[in-house]
C-alpha cells in the first residue's frame, strides 16, 4: 500500500467531509467557522486522497476534527495512520492534550491510541458523542 501524508487546503477536505460525514446536509453545513486557521492533513492513497483530519490549536492544546476516510477505503488502516501522524505532530510540537469530540462509535479507536473518555457527552444532528483527550 502506498500512501503518503500531506498537508492540504481546508477547501479540500469539504467534498470528502460531506461525502463522509454528513451526506444529508446541505454543503456548507460541514464548513468549521474557523476554518482557514486549521491544519488540514490528507492522506494519499496511489495520488487519491482518501482520508482526512483538521487539527486546531489553541496554545498548547491541540484538537482534531472531521477525521474522515472514504467509505470504499475504510477498514485499510488509513485513518489510523493519519492519526499517529497527528499524534506524533503533536508530540514534536511540545503540544500538551490532543482531544477531540467523538462520535460514540468510534471510541474503541480512539481508545487504541490511549485516548481516554471524559464525562463531557452531548447529541448533535441525532449523534452521541463524547469528549476524548490524551495527555501528551
Ligand atoms: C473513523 C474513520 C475516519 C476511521 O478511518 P479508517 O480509514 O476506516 O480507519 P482504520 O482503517 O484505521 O480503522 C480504524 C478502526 O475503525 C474501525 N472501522 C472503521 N470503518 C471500518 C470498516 N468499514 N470496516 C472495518 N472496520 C472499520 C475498525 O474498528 C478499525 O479498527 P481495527 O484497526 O481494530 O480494525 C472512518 O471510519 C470514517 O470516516 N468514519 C465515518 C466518519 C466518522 O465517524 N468520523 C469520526 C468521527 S469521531
Amino acid at each position: 500500500m502506498k500512501f503518503r501524508i500531506s498537508e492540504i487546503t481546508a477547501e479540500e477536505t469539504w467534498p470528502i467531509r460531506h461525502k463522509v460525514m454528513w451526506p444529508d446536509m446541505p454543503f456548507d453545513f460541514v464548513k468549521v467557522e474557523n476554518d482557514h486557521e486549521g491544519l488540514h492533513l490528507g492522506l494519499f492513497l496511489d495520488d487519491k486522497l482518501s482520508s482526512i483530519i483538521s487539527v486546531f490549536k489553541i496554545g498548547s492544546s491541540w484538537q482534531f476534527r472531521k477525521f474522515a476516510t472514504l467509505e470504499e477505503e475504510q477498514g485499510k488502516g488509513l485513518g489510523s495512520q493519519l492519526l499517529k501522524y497527528v499524534i506524533d505532530q503533536a508530540k514534536l510540537n511540545d503540544a500538551e492534550l490532543l482531544w477531540c469530540n467523538a462520535r460514540k462509535d468510534k471510541i474503541g479507536l480512539y481508545q487504541k491510541f490511549k485516548m481516554m473518555e471524559t464525562d463531557k457527552t452531548y447529541v448533535k444532528g441525532g449523534i452521541e458523542f463524547v469528549v476524548m483527550e490524551l495527555e501528551l
